[in-house]
């Protein structure tokens, strides 16, 4: 693939980096792609990040056509950049962009195009403790049309932001609040997708959550609100003696990247894993009996994130003592420790983008011919 490169005339402060918070700054370029019914993809180009031109009938505005993923890109302490598991991430954005009927794009166009942006705003990978560059690669459906059908243009974009902690809480427990009216999704649907309406919808019962003083909701299934499914942006795990248990996936939960990647260290160091039903019931009686050992959630964005009270059958019930458990002490310096490419990836999960080899001798930015 060949990708035209425009460069920024006009590069933007950086931000302060011990202040990043989530989402709130973006970096001097974005990368596009065009799809056209017919021809495929085609203009790859990275150019300067701008707002986009859409059409006012553009499908996405009226019918929520979009699918996006999330991942991030880390500085090693010995200078290389490193991804986590990109092409799990090509592969899940696409089995969201089957799903809604968008047209999905090849696994190596995905990296390609993720190292490029990452390669040319290099310079915006924050290097502290915690932080890193957030990538947000999506597919938008740009034609303009009202009738309700499959898209025969769309675009796929990819923007990046550096990042810290996604809740502010950073790595102290989060207060979950159970919710048994509104419900994310049923076998069948879109539940085991990104695609944007799903984060849309569920905003109701985060901002009643809110309201009641709770950092997330912990959705139950949709057919019986019996069965936990997953937090706000996050999968679940409880840890019941030494038993780490995870609700299955059943069509209706997001096969988080780091969840599996969790499952796999689990696995790894000799704990016992159950992917199963976990009834909300069994989640309660364990809190009250002081049989729930540890509770966390696992996402790209919040990492491993320590679930210190959840509110259940209006009672509140503390996990523990309430602190930080071994288990996601241990998953977190260990997902993190390969992420940031200080530990040794026996697993082959870290990719390097590889920064030397793609320069241009000309210049200090890179060719812009990538494989
Ligand atoms: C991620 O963890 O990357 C997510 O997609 C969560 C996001 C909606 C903030």
């Amino acid at each position: 693939m060949e990708i035209r490169f425009e460069a920024t005339g006009a590069p933007k402060a950086k931000p302060e980096w011990n202040n990043l918070g989530f989402g709130h700054y973006y970096t001097d370029h974005m990368f596009l792609l065009d799809y056209t019914e017919g021809r495929g993809w085609h203009d790859a180009r990275l150019v300067p990040y701008a707002p986009l031109a859409l059409d006012p009938a553009a499908m996405v505005l009226h019918y929520g056509m979009e699918v996006f993923e999330g991942m991030k890109a880390y500085f090693a302490p010995d200078g290389r950049v490193l991804l986590f598991r990109p092409q799990e991430n090509a592969r899940r954005l696409n089995c969201s962009a089957d799903r809604i009927c968008l047209p999905l794009l090849p696994e190596e166009i995905f990296i390609a195009a993720v190292s490029a942006l990452v390669r040319v705003d290099r310079d915006w990978i924050p290097r502290l403790p915690g932080t890193s560059l957030y990538i947000r690669p999506y597919i938008i459906a740009d034609e303009p049309h009202l009738g309700v059908r499959p898209p025969r243009r769309c675009k796929f974009i990819v923007i990046c932001s550096p990042v810290g902690a996604y809740y502010p809480e950073g790595l102290n427990p989060v207060r979950i609040y159970v919710e048994d009216e509104y419900v994310r999704s049923v076998v069948g649907g879109t539940g085991h997708t990104k695609c944007g309406g799903n984060y849309a919808a569920s905003l109701i019962a985060q901002k009643k959550a809110e309201q009641l003083g709770f950092t997330q909701v912990l959705w139950l299934d949709g057919v019986e609100h019996s069965y936990i499914e997953e937090v706000g942006t996050m999968n679940i795990m409880l840890r019941l003696g030494e038993e780490i248990v995870t609700p299955a996936l059943d069509g209706s939960i997001l096969p988080g990247i780091t969840r599996s990647s969790a499952l796999e260290l689990l696995r790894s160091w000799g704990y016992k894993v159950s992917e199963r039903k976990i009834s909300v019931d069994e989640l309660f009686q364990a809190a009250k009996a002081g049989a729930l050992g540890e509770a966390f959630g696992t996402g790209t964005a919040a990492v491993v994130s320590p679930i210190g009270t959840f509110s259940i059958y209006g009672e509140l019930l503390t996990v523990a003592d309430g602190g930080i458990g071994p288990v996601a002490q241990k998953l977190f310096d260990a997902l993190t420790g390969l992420q940031w490419g200080k530990l040794p990836d026996p697993f082959g999960w870290t990719y390097e983008v590889k920064i030397q080899a793609a320069l241009n001798p000309e210049e200090s930015r890179p060719a812009l011919i990538l494989s």
